[in-house]
């Protein structure tokens, strides 16, 4: 059963250190079909200068208690009191001198366990998710993250039904017991908090590897997946050793153990978990074949490879005091992450890709009821702050602080970091200490970021005269802002002076300036100037380069200065930035104005949008990104209130047929040009050129008015990434048409064995853009492959519904509104976790026209108002009323 909501509220200046210390950890794990036993024997001492009368409390959560021991004397009665959320324990014989060995029982029952929370199986394999408070589902315990023990983990099963026992740490003893059962020890010597636990047990077929690493360790690298599959696990095999070498280089950090083991499994919560030498995988992240994953499929399994095997040492061995650290390792580990993607393909692709998941994702929540500061200090359900705010916008503050510092002193921050908080439960203070130590600068202004929810804007206006360009420029938040109030940030804009031939100019600012270092300007006032002389014509003034701050930019610049920029900024962000920006500005207004007809289908933005796509100088990749119109639900951000969905897709679409209209013989020009590969490369110029071939099919087949050529490129398609691009025209744009019928069936017909396809086959079923798609989808939650309680699938059908199709979800009637709550009454018992984050799709609810606004509320109410809500989606409910 879920926990449901018992109102507690989890705050940040209530942190108290443990009156106890949990040394190390002795576990044994007894698997059997239908139940688990597990023994965890743990020595604790109580720390100094606490009461010496104080009990041990022991978090639990949904436990069946066996029994419990002190030095081996069973313990019961007055000093015991066991409930299935808590043990406490009167331990007087624990001092701060002498450790005592407490032993707990515990029995399991995994194949129940449909949370994903704990110990649970999945097609039959036995495997933990124990992040955030997960450990406490299999034993008693200190479960929080600064409480560090070592582990030493005994695994026994049916050797049938589980011939690989893993654990954390490395392997030291394995061997038969009678009745066909086996068992394994796993050592662990680094000391870990319990949510990094992990135990997985099954029937796994392997792939294997060795690295060297560059002190000379030897270390054995596996992937393990479910029988049959392991052919797939290739190419994250390959992205992990590609981690391990770019985290040495980088940031000097070596692997520290001598294996490192990676479990896929079909059901899990998240992406991926980064459990000491034992990180587990949901199979979207690991398994991979061109016939059957998209160019993204293999980027996403790269990112996610490295984000969690960079955690050992962002998140392990330095690891969170508290959860309201959180972003302390993800924020950090995403910047890590974005970084290495920089590194290995395109600095400026995974920028703009970076940028772009940041304004889809965070600004949205940043901008909503469901807003929160990167470090939070409150919170009723931790699982709720796995967010886009804690995470990207957690990486953005990294990159200011890179920014600020420049490499090299960032570099020595970081160093700093490893050198002395190795070992530690540390907090964001730590964290920033280092950089102001290494870098000898103050941050203390700089750390109101972590405090201050809220996406702030910036403005700039620019006046010239006499050779001399004034910059001015002001920063302000939101009224109501969550978190401190409203100080002033500190806002590093970097920049750059271009001349109409497309150069960079170099000015020196004038005296009484702002600080300006390099290209970049250190906004610290609510308002500041820059002024550059001795200039020969006034220059673009190309603003925010790298999207330097999480910022809203409002930039008074001329229409012709903005698309001179997207022609000839030398930086490629630039030009990507002034295009987007003012695309997505006259759709804003377009949309605004209601009518297909007005402003938004302006000759000079389609133009601009062609010229880009045809622009030889950039790499495809990029061309292919400048050419992507906002989504619908990113202009009804900018919009703000008052929004029409219809409207807002009625001006999207109608772009998109004045550029289909203008430029299909351009367009295909730049396709012929283009040609085709021979064969399937999954590397980033390959992927680039599919991305930009792909990204004509859908102005090109406007152009045609037909599905035709859709149909034939689906037919020929010899790739996953082909073949999805042109099943996405057909469905999306010509769902009546009996190709689309067709095509749609065909790949049903043969992928249906294919579980992480036929998410995409739901995922863009679920996403046809028309409010009657809400029909389509109540039918398909029927459909025999359809199944609540594997997290991909619910996600695919319901999230893709309720975020990936802004039409038919916000329908005037209210009819998708009630649906997907339905879908959430139904799926809490189940999956509490899952549930609460599919119910973020409500955030933006209040951005919409009345009516919508009633229906949205209505349903929120009612699913308010439902008995024994659990608490992780109670919370994201009531707060999104709020
Ligand atoms: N810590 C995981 C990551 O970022 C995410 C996660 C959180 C996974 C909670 C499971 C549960 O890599
Ligand atoms: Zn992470």
């Amino acid at each position: 059963m879920a926990r449901s909501d018992d109102g507690q509220v989890v705050r940040l200046e209530d942190y108290r250190p443990t009156d106890f210390l949990i040394e190390h950890v002795e576990m044994r794990f007894e698997l059997f079909e239908n139940e688990a036993l597990v023994e965890t024997v743990s020595t604790l001492r109580r720390r100094e200068g606490t009461d010496p009368a104080s009990p041990l409390v022991l978090d639990g959560d949904a436990l069946d208690f066996v029994s419990a021991s002190v030095n081996g004397l069973d313990i019961a009665g007055d000093r015991l009191d066991v409930s299935p959320d808590r043990l406490r324990v009167a331990l007087p014989e624990a001092t701060a001198a002498q450790a005592v060995q407490l032993s707990v029982r515990t029995r399991l029952r995994p194949e129940d366990n449909t949370q994903l929370m704990g110990l649970y199986r999945t097609n039959g394999v036995w495997c933990t998710q124990c992040e955030a408070e997960g450990f406490r589902r299999i034993t008693y315990f200190l479960d929080r993250p600064d409480v560090l023990a070592t582990y030493r983990v005994r695994v026994e099963a049916d050797r049938r039904a589980a011939p690989v026992l893993l654990s954390n740490g490395n392997p030291v003893e394995a061997g038969a017991l009678g009745d066909d059962r086996h068992f394994a020890v796993w050592d662990d010597p680094f000391p870990k908090p319990s949510y990094l636990f992990a135990l997985v047990a099954g029937d796994l077929d392997p792939i294997e590897e060795r690295f060297r690493t560059r002190s000379g360790r030897d270390v054995r690298l596996t992937i393990y997946t479910e029988k049959g599959l392991s052919s797939r696990a290739g190419y994250a095999m390959d992205a992990l050793k590609r981690s391990m070498v770019w985290d040495e280089r980088r940031f000097g950090l070596e692997y520290d153990l001598d294996v490192f083991n990676i479990v896929a499994v079909g059901d899990f919560n998240m992406g991926a978990m980064e459990n000491k030498g034992l990180n587990v995988f949901n199979h979207k992240y690991v398994l991979l074949d061109p016939d059957t994953a998209t160019d993204g499929d293999y980027q996403g399994v790269e990112t996610v490879i490295a984000h969690e095997y960079f955690h050992n040492w962002t998140g392990n061995r330095i690891t969170c005091r508290d959860w309201f650290q959180l972003c302390l390792k993800e924020g950090l580990t995403v910047y890590r992450d974005q970084e290495f993607t920089s590194d290995e393909r395109s600095r400026a692709v995974k920028r703009i890709a970076s940028v772009h998941t940041l304004k889809s994702h965070q600004f949205p929540e940043d901008q909503g009821p469901l807003q929160h500061p990167v470090r939070p200090t409150r919170y009723r359900e931790i699982n709720n702050f796995y967010t886009a705010t804690v995470y990207e916008k957690g990486a953005e503050l990294v990159r200011m602080i890179a920014t600020i510092l420049g490499e090299t002193r960032f570099r020595a921050g970081m160093d700093l970091y490893f050198a002395r908080h190795d070992g530690d439960a540390a907090t964001i203070e730590d964290f920033i200490r280092c950089f102001e130590e290494a870098g000898e600068t103050d941050l203390s202004q700089f750390s109101r970021w972590y405090a201050q929810a809220g996406t702030p804007t910036l403005e700039v206006r620019e006046s010239f005269a006499d050779g001399r360009l004034t910059l001015d420029f002001s920063q302000s938040l939101a009224p109501g802002s969550a978190g401190t109030p409203t100080a002033p940030l500190v806002i590093p804009i970097r920049f750059g002076l271009v001349d109409r031939a497309g150069r960079d100019i170099e000015a020196v600012p004038e005296a009484g300036s702002a600080e300006v270092e390099g290209d970049v300007i250190l906004l610290t006032e609510p308002r500041a100037s820059v002024v550059f002389a001795d200039l020969p014509e006034r220059p673009l003034v190309s603003v925010l380069r790298g999207f330097s701050a999480p910022v809203t930019l409002l930039h008074a610049q001329a229409e012709a200065d903005r698309l001179a920029l997207a022609r000839l900024d030398p930086d490629p962000f630039g030009r990507w930035r002034a295009l987007t920006d003012l695309v997505g500005e006259r759709l804003r207004d377009g949309a605004k104005a209601g009518g297909t007809e007005a402003g938004a289908t302006d000759p000079a933005i389609a133009e601009a949008l062609i010229a880009s796509v045809e622009d030889g100088r950039l790499e495809p990749a990029l061309r292919a990104q400048m050419m992507q119109l906002p989504g619908e639900a990113e202009i009804a951000r900018l919009i703000g209130r008052d929004v029409d969905p219809e409207r807002v897709h009625a001006v999207r679409e109608a772009v998109l047929a004045q550029i289909a209209r203008t430029g299909s013989e351009r367009l295909s020009h730049v396709e012929a040009t283009l040609g085709g590969d021979a064969g399937f490369s999954p590397d980033a110029a390959s992927a680039g050129r599919r991305a930009l071939r792909n990204a004509l099919l859908l102005p090109l087949s406007l152009a045609d008015g037909s599905p035709e050529r859709a149909a034939r490129r689906y037919r020929d398609a010899d790739n996953m990434t082909d073949r999805l691009a042109a099943l996405t025209v057909l469905a999306h744009v010509f769902p009546d048409s009996d190709l689309a019928t067709q095509a749609v069936g065909s790949f049903f017909q043969r992928f249906e064995d294919d579980a992480l396809v036929m998410d995409k086959w739901f995922l863009l079923l679920a996403t046809v853009p028309r409010p009657d798609t809400l029909e389509r989808v109540e039918a398909l939650a029927q459909h025999p492959l359809f199944r609540l309680s594997n997290p991909n699938r619910a996600r695919a059908l319901i999230g893709g519904f309720a975020t990936g199709n802004q039409r038919a979800f916000n329908r005037a009637d209210g009819a998708g509104y009630r649906w997907v709550a339905e879908q959430l009454r139904r799926l809490d018992p189940v999956n509490p976790q899952t549930a609460a984050r599919l119910a973020t799709a409500f955030r933006s609810w209040r951005a919409f026209e009345p009516v919508r606004q009633g229906h949205a509320r209505a349903a929120l109410e009612d699913l308010a108002a439902t008995p024994g809500l659990s608490r992780d989606l109670a919370d994201i409910v009531v707060r999104s009323l709020n």
